[in-house]
């Protein structure tokens, strides 16, 4: 039987998800709550004020720390974890300080706390809110429960350019995709109402454009224009504003020749003025300072004044704002009520959170690896997995197979597979494919485990031997390879994104043996991939997949579990073509899907014989696989696309359907995915952008029409005059499994 599935309004993202994590947890309306901040204020020094808008990294008990908390000198404290530590520390604050104020603990809880879900753009190929929602609770739990209320996630950064080593820590270069999962991680942390003593406060970073840095070397300059800004990197801020996430971070770069940390126009016109968002704002680490080095100002005093006017609350490790804001009050440079409207914002958070009524974190049952944490964790590592080659369906792996080869450097890299920006996870619980493979399936197939090259980087050949010798004796050879934690993450970009070490060798010398060869790669980015994608059968590419991901992988290659996941970024052939995304503008040469490559072009070629299209000579035009691609080990058709009209007016919609069908002899889950093309625009529109998805679980031989709402609100836009319009004209409609495939349509925007 049929069945229908309607999935969320396109450009009603905001509020068919803010509802739960929204209202109820702003500050918007709560009169009580205001009321006491402002009893509050009005009672505070301006040196215990400006104390309020100081954070710092915990420097645990020593005496120049707990003199400034009696002081009343410091407003939060990063990196404190021991809860003891914390309460101790609290205590000064509530019970030695002269108004009480308790402090604000912190602390980057980026993808899990002590359970580590995968790597958030790892999470982010699951196109699974729940999925994204649910590693946002468990962090949340886990890290409240040491004290914890503030963590300094989600990522929301843009990137299309996976060189930058902080592609990792965000979902994509989907500026929609980017949305709902922000939205479903801002659910997580902060729960159904700050107050709850597990939920912690998120902050939307970083605002903004910090993923367009140049080349992909982070920290680097971006140039962005008004159009690209507004309609690329802003959409999923604003998201999260609406949704109601308690905080937001500024970051450390400069747009078009403005450090952020410096530019009013970003916090206080967009963010505050047309937003209406009022939660705490906070600088990245030292990023006040920093604008010494942009050579924007020219010493901490003006860095504080061009800080506070461009909207910083709070000072994040700076030490800028503690240090000269009374004098600058003094002198004039900077008013007073500047200065009351940031601690305003401080002090609501606290209130909140509870942390008036509640600052103690006392003695609590541990939550850690609880083993529903880890159930949703390998189901996360499950759903992140994307399957992008399975030639001869070589995966799952058959009963006839009685002995595999298991080999690579993460095969069992406790570290490793937990990814970047794992401050507190504990790798003696990380369980590594091998462990997994052994414990769960040991009894079916003899497990042949040599690793060949010890950690990702390793360059030494001397277990060659032995690993192809393994290889020879086993029926099919896993290879586990990849790149380390340290190789992604902030300040960890790459020039060459390839397999390093001796990895490329040693997967070549594997494939010489004939036998069947899966390769799984665990990354914090695509992997440049093409050259040893011929050698290899199927190709597994998990991400770091965090503590589970061990079980995780051992049931998707015995077919216990399905791959589901579908590519959040384009998935480079090589890195000189980046950056690299599918939505990008069809230039006035588009590519022809002809195209003279470098190897077949004849000597003294004329000079325009090869047509003068937009692609490179020896990477073509197109990726190596693009975004929202995936496969399963089942297969899916699409027939029946409809839209309810032909066209849509302005304030109206249409809807769209289309039947979705599994083909197969398995159950599996397809994620369905609408894209739009705006034909001709007043600012030049993409080739395709990504209005809507959906993800559907069948049975074989199963079929859902899938239904989607398609506003016309969702068509709008922004120029470069940053005026938002909505232009009536003719669109391309596509439903399909990919950005690059798809049953295509048409319609009218009256
Ligand atoms: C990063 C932020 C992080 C902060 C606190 C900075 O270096 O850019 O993302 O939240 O440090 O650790």
């Amino acid at each position: 039987m049929k069945q229908v599935i309607r999935t969320v309004i396109v450009a009603m993202l905001v509020a068919s998800v803010g509802t739960a994590c929204g209202d109820k947890t702003s500050s918007r309306g709560n009169d009580e709550i205001d009321r006491k901040v402002e009893a509050l204020l009005s009672k505070m020094t301006l040196d215990e004020k400006i104390g309020q808008m100081n954070q710092i990294t915990s420097g645990g008990m020593q005496i120049y720390v707990t003199n400034q908390i009696k002081s009343g000198g410091i407003g939060s404290i990063l990196n404190e974890i021991d809860p003891l530590v914390v309460d101790s520390l609290q205590r000064i604050a509530v019970e030695e300080s002269r108004l009480g104020i308790p402090i604000l603990f912190s602390r980057d809880v980026i993808h899990g706390f002590k359970t580590i879900f995968p790597v958030p753009l790892g999470q982010a190929a699951s196109w699974n809110p729940q999925v994204v929602e649910n590693g946002g609770r468990v962090a949340a739990i886990e890290a409240s429960s040491v004290g914890v209320r503030w963590t300094f996630a989600p990522m929301l950064d843009i990137a299309r350019d996976v060189r930058w080593g902080r592609s990792v820590e965000g979902f994509g270069e989907d500026p929609y995709l980017t949305s709902v999962l922000g939205v479903a991680m801002i659910k997580g942390l902060q729960g159904e109402n700050l107050s709850d003593p597990t939920a912690v406060a998120a902050c939307a970073k970083h605002f903004v454009g910090y993923g367009a840095a140049e080349g992909g070397r982070d920290y680097n300059t971006a140039m962005i224009s008004t159009e690209q800004l507004r309609n690329i990197y802003l959409p999923p801020f604003k998201a999260v504003a609406e949704a109601g996430v308690a905080t937001f971070m500024i970051s450390f770069n400069e747009i078009n020749g403005i450090p952020n940390s410096g530019n009013g126009y970003l916090a206080t016109e967009i963010l505050r003025k047309q937003w209406k968002y009022d939660g705490l704002l906070v600088s990245d680490w030292n990023s006040v300072g920093e604008m010494q080095n942009h050579g924007f100002v020219k010493d901490d005093a003006e860095a504080a004044i061009v800080a506070l006017n461009a909207g910083i609350d709070m000072d994040m490790e700076n030490h800028v704002y503690a240090p000269n804001l009374k004098q600058l009050v003094k002198e004039g440079k900077v008013k007073e009520s500047q200065i009351d409207d940031a601690v305003r914002r401080i002090l609501k958070l606290k209130f909140q959170l509870g942390l008036f009524e509640n600052p103690y974190v006392g003695k609590r049952e541990s939550v850690f690896y609880a083993e529903d944490h880890l159930k949703k964790a390998k189901e996360a590592a499950i759903e992140s997995a994307i399957l992008l080659k399975n030639e001869n369906d070589v995966l799952p792996l058959k009963e006839s197979v009685k002995s595999i080869a298991v080999i690579g450097p993460m095969a069992d890299a406790q570290h490793d597979q937990m990814g970047t920006w794992v401050f507190d996870g504990d790798k003696t619980h990380t369980v590594t494919p091998l462990a997994a493979l052994r414990a769960e399936y040991g009894d079916k197939v003899k497990i042949n485990y040599v690793p060949g090259l010890n950690y990702s980087r390793d360059l030494d050949k001397k277990q060659f031997a032995q690993a192809v010798a393994a290889a020879r004796s086993s029926d099919v050879v896993l290879f586990f390879g990849g790149e380390e934690a340290i190789m992604s993450g902030e300040a960890h970009s790459r020039a060459d994104i390839s397999l390093p070490g001796a990895q490329k060798e040693l997967i070549a010398e594997l494939a010489k043996t004939g036998k069947p060869l899966v390769l799984i790669v665990m990354a914090g980015r695509p992997i440049e991939i093409y050259k040893e994608l011929p050698l290899v059968n199927t190709y597994l590419f998990s991400f770091h997949p965090g503590t589970m991901g061990g079980p995780a992988l051992a049931d998707l290659i015995f077919g216990k579990a399905v791959p589901s996941g579908k590519l959040p970024v384009t998935y480079p052939k090589m890195v000189g073509q980046l950056p690299l995304y599918y939505n990008h503008k069809n230039t006035g040469r588009p590519a022809q899907d002809e195209l003279p490559m470098i190897d077949n072009i004849p000597l003294e070629a004329g000079q325009v014989s090869l047509g003068c299209t937009s692609y490179y000579l020896d990477a073509g035009k197109d990726p190596l696989f693009p975004f929202g691609f995936g496969l399963s080990y089942t297969t899916f058709a699409y027939s029946d696309l409809q839209l309810s009209a032909q066209e849509i007016k302005t304030g109206g919609s249409i809807k769209v359907s289309c039947s979705v069908k599994n083909t197969g002899a398995r159950e599996g889950a397809e994620i369905v995915q609408l894209y739009i093309r705006d034909l001709v625009g007043s600012v030049t529109r993409p080739v395709r952008e990504l209005k809507a998805f959906e993800k559907v679980t069948l049975k074989p031989g199963e079929a859902k029409t899938v239904e989607f709402t398609l506003t016309a609100d969702a068509l709008k836009f922004y120029n470069n005059k940053d005026e938002e319009i909505l232009e009536p004209g003719d669109y391309t409609l596509w439903v399909g499994p990919s950005s690059a495939e798809g049953l295509e349509t048409s319609f009218v925007l009256k």
